[in-house]
């Protein structure tokens, strides 16, 4: 679906926004091993939100003891010519443990099927890949393309990964994925609440129907913590969620089942194992903060039903 058409267009185009300079030389920066000049931003208001959970993660890689490493964000935030005050998070941790059990599903999926396929939607400049890559998965990277635009500054096509610059409300990504090796994995993180109620459901629906038997893992956030965005976005002149969901069961009417449900509180066994001693015994009574606001998902699209006229 192009752009125009698409519902969101209002507020993914109105926020297009030109560089803001900073004085000479204060932001040049130092990526891929060099000097860089200072990456020019034009980005929309909702693609310029990938710069909440690329701060949130390289702020996380500079603290003391990191949960999280992810060296490529410092020197993209150190790289970026543009003002990230808005996108100050109030807190990391949640940014960085949706992380840590998203990519705890993909190295599971890969486990399984090492050379399957990849599909990150709304990547922005997350680093995914260079943190999961098993030597041979087949990855996408597909966003928007004023962002894929931003992402080509940093990030180079391979043999087995490459960025795909289109909006995941179209149909035509859908035969790019295909031409790819299954089984497949598709992974949007910090991305569906960004869109309405029948764009998540119309593209739950696409993904399960076009993908029997695949991965899907995102966030979700109730209703109560659109409003707390709301308030925040307000202040910050930052794009709105829109989309809220009290209960994943819920979207298992699009095709999905429901494998696993989270809170950032209750990790998978696997990623809280990776905890600090800390962590593993704080969190939960950290239930009535971090415990209700966000859930992370996993769910699996519905399996290939028999050809008729074959037994199983
Ligand atoms: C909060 S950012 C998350 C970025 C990334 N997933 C991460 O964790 O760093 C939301 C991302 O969704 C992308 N996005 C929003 N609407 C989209 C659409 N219709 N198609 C593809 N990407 C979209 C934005 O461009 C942006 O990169």
């Amino acid at each position: 679906m192009p752009l125009e058409c698409d519902p969101t267009s209002a507020q993914v185009l109105a926020g297009r926004q030109k560089t803001r300079r900073h004085p000479a030389g204060a932001r040049a920066g130092w990526h891929d091993g060099r000097m860089a000049e200072s990456t020019k931003v034009e980005l929309g208001k909702v693609q310029q939100t990938l710069f909440f959970p690329l701060l949130a993660r390289a702020r996380a890689t500079r603290g003391r003891r990191p949960l999280l490493r992810d060296p490529k964000a410092v020197e993209m935030v150190q790289a970026v010519d543009f003002d990230l005050t808005a996108f100050r998070a109030p807190m990391q941790f949640p940014v960085v443990i949706r992380t840590m059990i998203l990519d705890s599903w993909i190295r599971q999926f890969l486990a399984g099927h090492p050379a399957g396929t990849v599909v990150e939607l709304g990547t922005g400049l997350n680093t995914r890949f260079e943190r999961t890559d098993n030597g041979s998965v087949h990855w996408i990277d597909l966003d928007l393309p004023d962002t894929i635009e931003l992402r080509r500054q940093f990030f180079a096509d391979t043999g087995r990964r490459r960025m795909l610059a289109a909006s995941l409300l179209g149909d035509d990504w859908l035969a790019e994925v295909e031409a790819l090796p299954g089984p497949y994995f598709f992974v949007a993180d910090g991305v569906l609440p960004y869109l309405t109620e029948e764009q998540v459901t119309g593209t739950l629906a696409r993904i399960a129907a076009r993908f029997p038997g695949s991965g899907l893992a995102f966030d979700s956030y109730p209703r109560v913590a659109l409003e707390w965005e709301h308030k925040m976005a307000a202040k910050r002149d930052i794009a709105f969620w829109q989309w809220s969901c009290d209960d994943p069961r819920t979207l298992e009417r699009f095709g999905l089942r429901l494998v696993e449900s989270v809170t950032p509180t209750r990790p998978p066994a696997g990623v809280r194992a990776e905890l600090p001693g800390r962590f593993r015994y704080l969190l939960p009574l950290a239930d009535p903060v971090f415990g209700r606001g966000l859930r992370v998902n996993l769910f699996e699209t519905a399996p290939q039903p028999p050809a008729p006229g074959t037994t199983e």
